[in-house]
């Protein structure tokens, strides 16, 4: 590939041509493959390339449903957009399972969102924190009008604190802003709020007569929404005595499975290598839910995976207790969504998600979004501790595997039957597709 300059300047058709002009003859079919993923709507095509910036085609990921999730007694379908087929049939499994045992239970424990000016400042403290103290009001004036919608809605700033962080690196502060931004996520409320705050931070500064002429020096060195919600917390579990559970594979009662459960749920609070893979499993579910809603599933993981390090090791997630006969699967994390504003509003699949799930606010949405990730962890621990994940794993692969193959219907279905009681191995299907050439 060369250099080139201008190229966001480009029509679309430009840029594909561009392309094409970088790439060896040979792969000019992979290329064409980008034209006939474009919507057949030029309406609907002309929205998708106006989500993002150099858009040539779109990628498209399947959009599946898990039914039968009992969530306080109200029973949703779940989309699910994800490329790997046993998270949703995980999830369906799980879902139908609790359904039977009461469902999930949730509660959400908090929606305080925060964000900061970073700043550098050299001085007496102690002068600094009066600053601040006496002009907390002149800051939160600033931004009146800013904020005088989120306030009809119920939120608005709820509180400014100054942060001393001198001792994690020099001259270092924070005014640290708590938010409720209602049923938005808020990224561009909070973020708007502090810049304002920001600028008029520095003007106090400069006026402040207790100040030295260095001391009215403040530099804002960034304000930006801290992804970080340790106060937006919401919880969720399911619960049944443990000789409810029913038996399991391999001549598992149910105690057997739910003391191996509740080991592998210890395993991950302690080892950090089955930590990260237990997590993954978790986000499998979350991400899924959170694409499905437009909703910023980069700003979930990073959120998600720093609270699992709260304590200063990585730990799984969810928690499993089995007091006095009761089997007990939990999971609380931060988590903050928006039902309202950004893609959520303006993604065709995502409203249609909304849709689906009855048009939850935030605070519901994040209830079904910690179940999901709950009922994947579920599902991927009862296969990992009893039959093993290969063999469900390995099944729900089998379509990937014949279609790779270039397998016909018939074979397809041939071979569907063919590894009911049989191991699913790339070799054993590849052999199961030369030996029924006759099929194709
Ligand atoms: C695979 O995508 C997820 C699992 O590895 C999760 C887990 O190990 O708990 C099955």
């Amino acid at each position: 590939m060369n250099k080139i300059s201008g190229f966001s300047k480009l029509s679309k058709v430009e840029k594909i041509e561009w392309l094409k002009s970088q790439v060896a003859s040979d792969d000019q079919k992979f290329l064409n493959c980008i034209e006939s993923y474009w919507h057949p709507d030029s309406g609907k095509q002309k929205l998708f390339d106006e989500f993002s910036e150099n858009t040539v085609s779109n990628f498209i990921f399947p959009y599946g449903l898990a039914p039968n999730f009992s969530i306080n007694d109200k029973i949703y379908t779940i989309p699910l957009v994800i490329e790997e087929s046993s998270v949703v049939a995980a999830a369906s499994k799980s879902a139908k399972f609790w359904l039977d045992r009461g469902g999930f239970k949730t509660r959400v424990l908090s929606t305080n969102k925060v964000g900061h000016i970073h700043f550098i400042w050299k001085g007496d403290k102690k002068k600094l924190f009066n600053f601040f103290n006496l002009n907390k009001s002149a800051l939160l004036f600033s931004v009146k009008d800013l904020v005088s919608n989120m306030e009809k809605r119920g939120g608005g700033v709820v509180d400014l604190v100054l942060k001393d962080k001198t001792s994690e690196l020099d001259n270092y502060f924070q005014v640290e802003g708590k938010f409720e931004t209602c049923d938005a996520m808020g990224a561009n409320f909070i973020n708007s709020v502090l810049e304002v705050m920001a600028g008029r931070l520095q003007e106090l500064a400069l006026e402040y007569e207790s100040f030295s002429d260095s001391e009215k020096d403040l530099e804002v060195v960034m304000s930006i929404l801290s992804n970080y919600t340790p106060e937006c917390v919401v919880s969720a579990y399911v619960e049944c005595p443990v000789s409810e559970l029913g038996d399991f594979p391999n001549g598992m009662n149910a105690e057997m499975f739910a003391k191996r459960f509740e080991r592998a749920v210890k395993i991950a609070k302690v080892d950090i290598s089955r930590a990260v893979t237990h997590n993954k499993g978790i986000f499998n579910g979350i991400d899924a839910v959170v694409v499905a809603t437009g909703n910023d599933f980069r700003a979930i993981e990073a959120c998600g995976h720093a609270y699992a390090a709260r304590d200063g090791q990585y730990r799984g997630l969810s928690s499993c207790t089995l007091d006095d006969g009761i089997f007990r699967f939990e999971l609380t994390l931060p988590m903050a969504l928006g039902t309202v504003g950004g893609l959520t509003s303006l993604h065709p699949m995502a409203k249609t998600t909304l849709e689906i799930l009855g048009q939850p606010d935030a605070k519901e949405l994040m209830q079904i979004v910690a179940v999901v990730g709950l009922a994947q962890n579920f599902g991927a621990l009862r296969s990992l501790t009893t039959t093993g994940i290969q063999q469900g794993h390995m099944k729900m692969h089998l379509l990937n595997i014949l279609n790779q193959l270039e397998a016909s219907d018939e074979q397809i279905a041939y071979a569907k039957d063919y590894f009911t009681d049989k191991t699913v191995t790339f070799s054993n299907v590849r052999d199961l597709v030369n030996s029924t050439k006759h099929l194709q």
